[in-house]
């Protein structure tokens, strides 16, 4: 079943009927009832500009549960057990649509067309200047004024057996925030009976672009109890993308070997954090030299027990450790988004790609598939 734009009745008839049981339809019953229950269920969370947005809950039977709405193809909940055997919501969220129609810093989002920061807004493609929506200082962020996580998606949601999944569509338009070609763009989530969530991406485009989409979830593993310094990190990476005070690239990959940076083995996050200014918020340079998918990070949270590893087909992922949270924000279960309350694990090509030859190229071409996958995986220990 299809989530386009369609009437009031129809939502409610949604609203009633959309609750997906896996193992349902070609499965016997002895199947069905070894598999489990794996579920999505929908609702309406709001309207925007017109459009029916709807609030999924995807549901596996080990206790995880992940809330996305098509407004931004925005995760807003992830529960998941601790320890003492209690799902906790573990990522930064509201309960309502319309507290990311006020203004969040991309909490949960499908960022794109391109994730992180463009410098002043300009690249050249095919000799061609290109000039894009400005809105962070002088630089362009997160796919501009009204990125990916701003639009109303496209969703689909599904069933296989162990898992349970949304599938979404967005056609971004030739000269959306400045960027050239048509991009049709397919994200997937799906989450499994092992504590799985996957998103894969896909792209096609009718002009060469820059495309680095990536998803923008906080995490808080302690469930919101107190901010992010306790947990402890590893990141398959012996370098780091250096950037100058605008958190613009310089072009220079460094070794975080003996620095505070360096996370090749298991630290706190707090241990060095002080040391570092501004706080984490830098692109690591994953140890690999293919596109295949493979372990970008793992934290530890002692306290819940609550443990997550970060696999990804991306060259780099961004650590950023909520400098930016001050307190002004009030979350789901009337936790205050304090500064250190979540830290994100961004998986995606390094900053600035466009205007920076040595990195990975991030433009796409009519012809090619974009293709990506980042998978985030629950445990307890
Ligand atoms: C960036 C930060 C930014 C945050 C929220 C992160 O991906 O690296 O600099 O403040 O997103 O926009």
């Amino acid at each position: 079943m299809k989530f386009r734009f369609v009437s009031p009745a129809f939502i409610s008839l949604i609203v009633a009927v959309v609750v997906f049981s896996c193992g349902s339809g070609k499965q016997n019953n002895n199947q069905t009832k070894s598999k489990g229950k794996m579920k999505v269920e929908s609702k309406v969370f709001g309207n925007v500009d017109g459009k029916e947005v709807y609030l999924f809950t995807l549901q596996n039977n080990k206790g995880m549960s992940v809330s996305i709405t098509n407004y931004g193809g925005i995760i807003t909940a992830v529960y998941t057990p601790g320890k003492n055997g209690k799902s906790e919501d573990v990522v930064l969220g509201f309960d309502n649509l319309q507290s990311y129609l006020d203004g969040h810093p991309y909490f949960g989002a499908l960022v794109g067309r391109y994730g992180n920061r463009i410098a002043k807004g300009k690249f050249v493609l095919d000799g061609h200047e290109y000039t894009l929506a400005v809105n962070n200082g002088e630089n362009h962020l997160h796919g501009g004024l009204v990125g990916f996580d701003k639009k109303v998606w496209e969703a689909e949601p599904f069933q296989k057996d162990n898992e349970a999944g949304l599938k979404l569509h967005y056609l971004s338009k030739d000269m959306e925030e400045g960027y050239p070609g048509n991009l049709d763009v397919h994200v997937t989530y799906t989450l499994s009976d092992m504590n799985e969530l996957k998103i894969e991406y896909s792209a096609t485009t009718d002009k060469p672009t820059p495309v680095n989409l990536t998803s923008h979830s906080y995490f808080n593993l302690t469930g919101g109890e107190e901010n992010v310094m306790n947990h402890e990190v590893e990141i398959n990476a012996n370098r780091y993308v250096v950037v100058n005070e605008s958190l613009i690239p310089t072009g220079e990959l460094r070794a975080s070997s003996g620095t505070p940076m360096d996370f090749s083995k298991m630290q706190s996050i707090g241990s060095r954090y002080s040391q570092v200014d501004g706080g984490y918020d830098h692109c690591y340079v994953l140890n690999k030299d293919s596109n295949e998918l493979s372990l970008a990070a793992k934290v530890v949270e002692p306290q819940s027990g609550r443990t997550m590893e970060v696999w990804t087909t991306e060259p780099g992922v961004q650590f950023y450790t909520g400098n930016f949270l001050d307190g002004t924000l009030t979350g789901m279960n009337g936790v205050v988004y304090k500064k250190n309350y979540g830290f994100c694990f961004e998986a995606q090509h390094f900053p600035d790609s466009p205007n920076q030859p040595d990195f990975p190229s991030s433009i796409l071409k009519p012809g090619e598939t974009y293709k990506q996958t980042t998978l985030y995986k629950f445990s307890v220990q």
